[in-house]
């Protein structure tokens, strides 16, 4: 790829990309050059940036803001597969297997993502192959926990489910404290719903239940989830 003058936007988009997963292993002078082949762009909240079975025209990094990745059943329910936050990209399968888009993919939040067109994807990954490594490693991240959640499927029901849900978010975001976990924001049961394929009601009896039992508790504007929540006795016990 031919060098770049380094001006501030350049070296504006490169700073953001230093810390995106995809483009780990390069140099400073290599995210200068990519990000000329990137352009930055703001959406609203609840946009839809790409919708299932449409053609892959472009890969997304999200810069700043929070995706959802999600399926709709016929139904009309939502399935939501992944939320993606800053680093994160998505748009990549469509663009390496030439299939059509395999989900939407929306705003949760306002977002500033970074457009990686189908021509630069290639024209990037001839030009520094640690892209493909870093996209196969991601990949295989996704495919692990899409095993994991056909595995619970399977093994926990709907109740057990919900208590690997809440048990997931303490992992990712909860603050340890003496009796468990604090989740500062309460995940809607609306969305726990659509992220473990149920219905908003069903989730909301089983939080009630883990309420009655003392396995979680609302604190502020927070919920405190308790050591002894077990995804595996809560289902066994229904
Ligand atoms: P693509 O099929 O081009 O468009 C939809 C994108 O959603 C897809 O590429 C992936 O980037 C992303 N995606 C699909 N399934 C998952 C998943 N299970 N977890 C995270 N991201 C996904």
């Amino acid at each position: 790829m031919t060098s770049t003058t380094a001006n501030p936007r350049t070296r504006a988009v490169a700073e953001l990309l230093k810390d995106v997963p995809l483009f780990a292993g390069l140099e400073m002078d290599d995210l200068s050059r990519l990000s000329l082949l990137l352009t930055e762009k703001h959406f609203p909240r609840d946009t839809v940036i790409v919708s299932a079975t449409d053609p892959g025209d472009a890969l997304y990094v999200v810069a700043e803001g929070e995706v959802k990745v999600s399926l709709w059943s016929d139904n009309g329910r939502e399935i939501i597969l992944s939320t993606l936050g800053p680093g994160s990209f998505f748009g990549e399968m469509s663009l390496v297997d030439g299939e059509p888009r395999s989900a939407n993919v929306a705003c949760l939040t306002d977002s500033l993502l970074l457009r990686l067109g189908r021509k630069e994807f290639i024209q990037a990954l001839r030009a520094y192959p640690t892209i493909a490594i870093n996209v196969m490693t991601e990949v295989c991240v996704r495919l692990r926990r899409a095993d994991e959640s056909i595995g619970n499927l399977a093994l926990l029901d709907v109740y057990g489910r919900v208590a690997r849900y809440l048990l997931e978010r303490c992992d990712e975001e909860g603050d340890p404290v003496p009796e468990g976990n604090l989740l500062k924001k309460i995940p809607t049961q609306q969305h726990i719903a659509s992220r473990i394929g149920t219905s908003r009601e069903t989730v909301s009896r089983a939080l009630s239940e883990f309420q009655r039992r003392g396995f979680i508790e609302q604190r502020g504007k927070g919920l405190l989830v308790r050591e002894g929540l077990d995804p595996k006795a809560v289902s066994r016990s229904r």
